[in-house]
């Protein structure tokens, strides 16, 4: 029963950790962020070069305080944030709680505004088009709910865009009538042109929207989005795009995308504070979607009418800031690269053995940090669980109608060694079974 219980739905196994009680302790002393700056000047070289220089990525790994007691290879659900991010979020939190009318409304509320214009300009767009957010969900909320619809209308999307985004296209169902139609996908799908042939071939006179994700969470499979907007838009049907997986992880800007919007989540690859994320509307687009909680009509048209949430806290976003300097330290080029070579580290290695599978694709541009892999006659939940039981490796089991397996996601705090365990005992598993 517990082992059922802890293999429902698509991810498993934060309900797993939840159950068992991960501690939450350092393991070791974290490094200084000024130690860690001087350290990553000293390994100067091409991103590929250095993402197998494992003293380079000790010094990055040095500003997590991580539990070393177990392997987390689910990054891509949430991640840790380093130390100096959780320093500064609650250096931000401890002045908040002085005065909080006066300290965290008038003196920290307003610091929004320069995070707001780093994290525009690092993403290659104006200021005035980006939002922060609580998560991708409500950055992806925000799109599907605030553009009008008439019943009968239809949106597409696919079979395997996240499930909150598919269960709020089906509350329009409910509530305004209108019709969500999701198409078939290959997995992995190695073909960027037959990926918007099938999304434009699903197009009907009555397509409103389209939701599209930038990276697939259950394979980690990198969707063509700037072709799907270019197509998109020659239809005239607005492309939401989710994300949640993409930003800060492989290496590209919004600017690169020339997309509409863009939704996505600041905790997973930029590695911020909990609770953070970030939506973009180019500028001329921001007046067609409503905010979801009501702003003044003296907003239409300004991108801080999606951020009118109530009270909220200052010390969460100013610290988006810290995490974005640490992005920026350790290199977006570098980080993508990195994220690669653990991939293709262990699952090149487990792609010895027969009845190993994978459903993401190791051909470039087509995935990055993560892969999915299935071990044939083995029930991916039993095999889920047995990795925790038995190694405590977290991972996440997949069972969706049209494939399963285990989600990898490691990090950049990530150790070789850690995947080697990883490895070794999914090996034992091909040879053994469950033993
Ligand atoms: C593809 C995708 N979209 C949206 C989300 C929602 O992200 P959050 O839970 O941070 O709102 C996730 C979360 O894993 C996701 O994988």
């Amino acid at each position: 029963m517990q082992s059922r219980r802890r293999f429902l739905g698509t991810f498993t196994l934060p309900a797993a950790a939840a159950a068992v009680g991960v501690p939450f302790r350092p393991t070791f002393l974290r490094a200084s962020a000024s130690d860690i700056a001087v350290e990553l000047k000293r390994h100067p070289g091409a991103p590929d070069a250095i993402a197998s220089d494992e003293d380079f990525w000790f010094e990055v790994s040095r500003a997590f305080t991580v539990d070393r007691t177990l392997v987390n290879l689910n990054n891509g659900g949430v991640s840790p944030a380093p130390g100096w991010v959780q320093d500064a979020m609650k250096r931000h939190l401890d002045y908040s709680n002085l005065a909080p009318p006066y300290t965290m409304w008038s003196i920290l509320e307003p610091q929004r505004e320069g995070v707001r214009e780093r994290m525009a300009r690092q993403w290659g767009v104006d200021k005035e088009e980006v939002a922060f957010t609580r998560n991708a969900s409500e950055s992806l909320q925000i799109m599907q709910l605030g553009l009008d619809f008439e019943r009968g209308d239809e949106v597409l999307t696919t079979t395997q865009d996240y499930p909150r985004m598919i269960t709020t296209f089906k509350q329009r169902e409910r509530r305004d009538g209108i019709v969500l139609r999701q198409i078939r996908i290959p997995i992995p799908a190695e073909d960027p042109a037959e990926v918007v042939r099938l999304f434009e071939g699903a197009i009907t006179p009555k397509t409103r929207a389209i939701l599209a994700s930038h990276m697939i969470n259950i394979t980690g499979q990198i969707l063509p989005v700037r072709e799907l907007s270019v197509m998109a838009r020659s239809h005239g049907i607005p492309l939401i795009i989710d994300g949640a997986h993409a930003l800060a992880h492989f290496d590209f800007t919004l600017a690169d995308l020339d997309v509409d919007n863009y939704s996505t989540s600041l905790h997973k690859w930029l590695f911020a504070p909990h609770g953070t994320g970030l939506l973009y509307v180019r500028r001329e687009k921001i007046q067609d979607v409503w905010p979801m909680m009501a702003a003044p009509d003296t907003m239409d048209d300004n991108i801080r009418k999606f951020e009118e949430i109530g009270t909220h806290p200052a010390a969460n976003y100013l610290a988006i800031g810290e995490a974005l300097t640490f992005h920026q330290g350790i290199g977006p080029a570098r980080k993508d690269a990195r994220l690669v070579y653990l991939r293709n580290y262990w699952a090149e290695r487990l792609l010895e053995h027969d009845r190993v599978r994978l459903h993401t694709s190791l051909k470039p541009g087509f995935a990055c940090g993560i892969a999915t892999v299935q071990v044939e006659g083995v029930d991916t939940g039993e095999l889920n669980n047995w990795l925790w039981d038995k190694h405590r490796i977290l991972s996440v089991g997949i069972k969706h109608p049209e494939f399963e397996g285990i989600r990898v996601s490691p990090s950049v705090y990530t150790r070789p060694e850690e995947l080697d365990r990883f490895v070794d005992a999914v090996g034992s598993v091909v040879k053994n079974g469950l033993a």
